[in-house]
Parts: C-alpha cells; structure tokens; sequence
C-alpha cells in the first residue's frame, strides 16, 4: 500500500535550469518522512508538485493508487480531489471563523462524523474550551495545532507540511512538534514535511531524504544519515564540524587524533577525515571509555565556552606529520571548562569519524 509515490520527476521553472532532478521516493501511510536540505534546493518545489500546485512535467505521481500526475501525457488531477492536506508555512487560520468553523471549513454535509471528530481532536489537544471564539485569541502555538487539525480533517491520505514550526521559539517548537507527532501517528496519514532543520527532522522523521540542488542525495532514518553520512555534505549538515585531511596507508588514515581504517579506499588516497565536535570524548564526559582507547591524545585547550546544555572546547593538537598545530572543536554534555592554556587527554568515538576520498 502506497500513500505518496514519485517517480524519476524532473521540475523546471520556465525556461531556467531544473530545480527537482529525477527525484524517486515513496511515503508508506503511518508514515513521517522529511525531505532536509539548504535553502532553494527544491523542497517546496517537490510539495507543491505532490499537491498539484505545479503540473508535473516528467515523471510520474501517484497517491494511493491512483496516478495524480503524469509528465509524459500531462495528465493532471487538480489538488482538491488529490485527498491531500496541506499546512504551509505561513499557515494563516482564517481570522473571521470561529475555531471550530476553522477545523471543519473544508467539509461538507456529508461529512458529519468528522464534525464530531473535530470537537474531539480539540478537546484532545486542550482546546475543547476555544471552539467558538476567534483565533487572534488563541497562542501561536495553539493556532498551530488548529491549523494541523484543519488539514487533516478532511481525512486527507498525504499530509503535506512545509516548515510548519519555523515561526516559533525554541521552546514552543519543542513542546508543538512533540504534539503534532502525536496527532500525525494517531492518524496514520502519510506524511511528508519539509524543513531545513536537521534537529527537528531527527526528532520528527522515520525516514530522512537529504536534498542537495534537486537531488536526493541520501535516504534513511535519523541514525543512518547522522553515523552513516554518504559524503561530506551529510556529514556537515547536523552541525559544525572538523575535517583534517591526510593519506590512505595501509588501509588506515594517521591523524593527530588517531589512526582511522578506511577498508575500502586504496593505498595512496588522498582523503578527507570528518570528526564530530560530539565525538571527541574526555574523562569528564562521563561515558565509559572504549576499550580500545588506549592512552588517549593529549591535546592543550585553547578555549572553553559553557553553551547551556554542553560546553564548547577548542583545542589544539601538536601535529609532527603536520608540522602545525590542529585546532579540534569539541563539544562536551554539561560543564567542563578547563583552563585554557592547559592540557587534557581526549579519545576520539570512531563511530563520529567519516572518510571520504578527496
Ligand atoms: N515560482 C517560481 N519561479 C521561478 N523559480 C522558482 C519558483 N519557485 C521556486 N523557484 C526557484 O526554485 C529553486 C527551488 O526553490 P524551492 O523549491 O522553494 O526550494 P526550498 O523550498 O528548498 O527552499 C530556487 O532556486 C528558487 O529560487
Ligand atoms: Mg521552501
């Protein structure tokens, strides 16, 4: 059973340059899936085309089992008999319904079960008290989960969300995300929702789809994209972070840090050596040590930044292959904030090492 399926589409504005490149994937219904990438790499292009905003000009669309788009014959299904809802990011509630009114505004009269749904999906996320008054009345927050309500009370088979919780601060976000995940599982609507946030689409996806200049360029869940990054892109889009560079001998790479195996790269390589602020590990961190970890590194602290949740070391490793000294950014749970000037033995967690070729 398929909720949402593209195939091979190819997206061109005008006479420009295509912004979607042969893009291939499929949402399961019950399903989260998050398309992430920069800005301007074709996110919203490709949920525009899954609603039928845009016509699709090649390739193949099908919701449920039925094909919405067509490139080859132009065939097009118009986005309101698509079954699919959609919250974008500006999601303005209209401002003269009631709240209820909002929820229910795409039904008809045939569809009085979803009336009753409706009062009861408000009660259930705490506004059964707010169904007749105005939305200015109500937080950013609770228009938010107004507005998911409003698309999917239409019982849509894909859900579609572009950005949803971008207008939000950092604590509303969390408390908001948490409960539209909530509401999305008790559906079991397919969904796809796009944001450029790489903490929000760990904690929302089952499936992340990396994009890169209309391409996707890795597909997987949160853990394999994060320890399993297929280039150097993935590898820097969680966040900041250290690359050194060396060559491939013996089926390793040598570095300030330790010696890295790269089975399957030759002899001679020149390499790129990718290392996670969060992998490098000292005996503050509180995590057991690997038994491999040997005597460790001993590396001079050049600076220590407390961050709130974890601190922010710079540090400096006295490199002879290099002839120069590495600056290494780490980043430790909690509050460690050595002196700078002094030094520390820091071990580094292989599974937050990546090799790619140069
Ligand atoms: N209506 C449009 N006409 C022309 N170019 C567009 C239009 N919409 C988007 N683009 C261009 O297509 C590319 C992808 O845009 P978009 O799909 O909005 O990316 P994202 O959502 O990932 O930021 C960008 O270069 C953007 O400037
Ligand atoms: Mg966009």
């Amino acid at each position: 059973m398929i909720g949402l399926h593209m195939d091979h589409v190819i997206h061109a504005y005008e006479d420009d340059p295509p912004v979607v490149r042969d893009v291939s994937f499929d949402v399961k219904p019950g399903e989260l899936v998050c398309l992430l990438g920069p800005s301007g790499c074709g996110k919203t292009t490709l949920l525009r085309l899954a609603a039928g905003l845009e016509i699709v000009q090649q390739g193949q669309i099908s919701i449920g089992d039925k094909t919405v788009g067509l490139g080859e014959t132009g065939h097009h299904m118009p986005p309101e008999v698509r079954g699919v809802g959609l919250m974008f990011q500006d999601y303005a509630l209209f401002p003269h319904l009631t709240i209820l009114e909002n929820v229910t505004f795409g039904l008809t009269d045939s569809n009085g079960a979803r009336y009753a749904w409706a009062r009861d999906s408000l009660s259930r996320i705490g506004l059964g008290g707010t169904i007749n008054v105005y939305p200015h009345t109500l937080s950013g927050g609770q228009q938010q989960r107004v507005a998911l309500l409003r698309a999917l009370a239409t019982e849509p088979r894909v859900l579609l969300l572009d950005e949803p919780f971008s207008g939000m601060d950092v604590t509303l976000r969390a408390n908001v995300r948490e409960q539209t995940l909530t509401i999305l599982k008790e559906t079991g609507v397919a969904t796809l929702m796009v944001t450029h946030d790489p903490e929000e689409a760990m904690f929302m996806a089952d499936r992340i789809l990396v994009m890169q200049g209309g391409r996707i360029i890795q597909a997987g869940t949160p853990q394999e994209t994060y320890f399993h990054p297929a280039n150097p892109f993935v590898a820097a889009l969680f966040g900041p972070i250290n690359e050194l560079s060396g060559t491939v001998q013996d089926k390793a790479v040598k570095t300030p840090l330790g010696d890295f195996e790269t089975p399957a790269m030759a002899d001679g390589t020149e390499a790129r050596i990718f290392i996670r602020p969060e992998g490098l590990k000292m005996e503050y961190s509180g995590e057991p040590l690997p038994d491999d970890a040997g005597e460790g590194y001993t590396a001079r602290v050049v600076s220590a930044r407390m961050l709130g949740r974890s601190s922010h070391l710079r540090l400096s490793f006295a490199a002879d292959a290099y002839g120069t000294e590495i600056d290494i950014q780490a980043r430790i749970p909690g509050a460690f904030l050595p002196a700078s000037g002094s030094t520390i033995t820091v071990w580094v967690d292989p599974n937050q090492v990546f090799v790619f070729p140069v």
